[in-house]
C-alpha cells in the first residue's frame, strides 16, 4: 500500500450517508484530542488530510480515505468525551458510533489511539470490551510519545501489552506512536497492511 497516495473521499454523519460497503477498511478511534487525525496525516505523510487542531472535537463527521489500492479505506472518527459538545450531539454521535462499528461490514479493526499519558480512560474501556465482545481486531496507538522518556513510555507499553492479551489474546497488537516525530510510522503501515491485506 502506498500510504502517501491516501485521498479524502467523502464525510458522514450517519451509517446511512456512508460511502457503500467495500473491501476493507480501518478506522482510528479515541477520546477527542487523543492525536487520531494526526495520525492518520502522520500515516499518509499529508499534513493537510485528516482536519486537526489543539481543540478538542474538531472532526464531528465520519471521514473516509482511499488508499491507492481499490476498496481500501482509513476512516477517521469523530473523537469521543469532548465536555463541550451539546449532549445532543453527543447522544447521535455515541449512536451513529454504535451502528457504525456493529454494522459496517467492511470493517477489519479498529486503531484505538489514545494518550500515552492517559491510557485507558473510560471510552477507551467500552472499545476494548466491545473488541472483546465481537471478536474485532484491535491495534492500539499509544501516541504522543514525544511527551514521556523512553523508560516509561516503554513501561507503559509493556504493561498495557500483557493486560490487553490477557484479554484479547493475539487479536490485540499495540505500540508507541508520535506525530511530532514520526515515531512508530513503518510500525503502524505494516500492521494495516497486514489487517488490510489479509
Ligand atoms: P478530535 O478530532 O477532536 O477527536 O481530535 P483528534 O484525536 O483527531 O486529535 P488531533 O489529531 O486533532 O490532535 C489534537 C492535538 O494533539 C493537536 O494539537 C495535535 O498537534 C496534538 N498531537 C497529536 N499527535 C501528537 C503527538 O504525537 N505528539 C504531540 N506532542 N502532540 C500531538
Ligand atoms: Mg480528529
Amino acid at each position: 500500500i502506498q500510504f502517501n497516495q491516501a485521498r479524502y473521499a467523502t464525510s458522514a454523519d450517519k451509517l446511512s450517508q456512508c460511502p457503500a460497503d467495500s473491501l476493507a477498511e480501518v478506522a482510528f478511534a479515541g477520546r477527542s484530542n487523543a492525536g487520531k487525525s494526526s495520525a492518520i496525516n502522520t500515516l499518509t505523510q499529508n499534513g493537510k488530510l485528516a482536519r486537526t487542531s489543539k481543540t478538542p472535537g474538531r472532526t464531528q463527521l465520519i471521514n473516509f480515505f482511499d488508499l491507492n489500492l481499490p476498496g481500501l479505506r482509513l476512516v477517521d472518527l469523530p473523537g469521543y468525551g469532548y465536555a463541550k459538545v451539546p449532549v445532543a450531539m453527543k447522544t447521535h454521535w455515541q449512536q451513529h458510533l454504535d451502528t457504525y462499528l456493529q454494522k459496517r461490514d467492511a470493517l477489519r479493526a479498529v486503531v484505538l489511539v489514545m494518550d500515552i499519558r492517559h491510557p485507558m480512560k473510560e471510552f477507551d474501556e467500552m472499545m476494548v470490551s466491545w473488541c472483546q465482545k465481537t471478536g474485532m481486531r484491535l491495534h492500539v496507538l499509544l501516541t504522543k510519545a514525544d511527551k514521556l522518556t523512553r523508560g516509561p513510555a516503554q513501561s507503559t507499553l509493556l504493561q498495557l501489552r500483557a493486560q490487553l492479551q490477557k484479554r484479547l489474546g493475539d487479536r490485540v497488537t499495540l505500540q508507541t506512536f508520535s506525530s511530532l516525530k514520526n515515531q512508530g510510522v513503518e510500525e503502524l503501515r505494516a500492521i494495516i497492511s497486514d489487517i488490510l491485506l489479509a
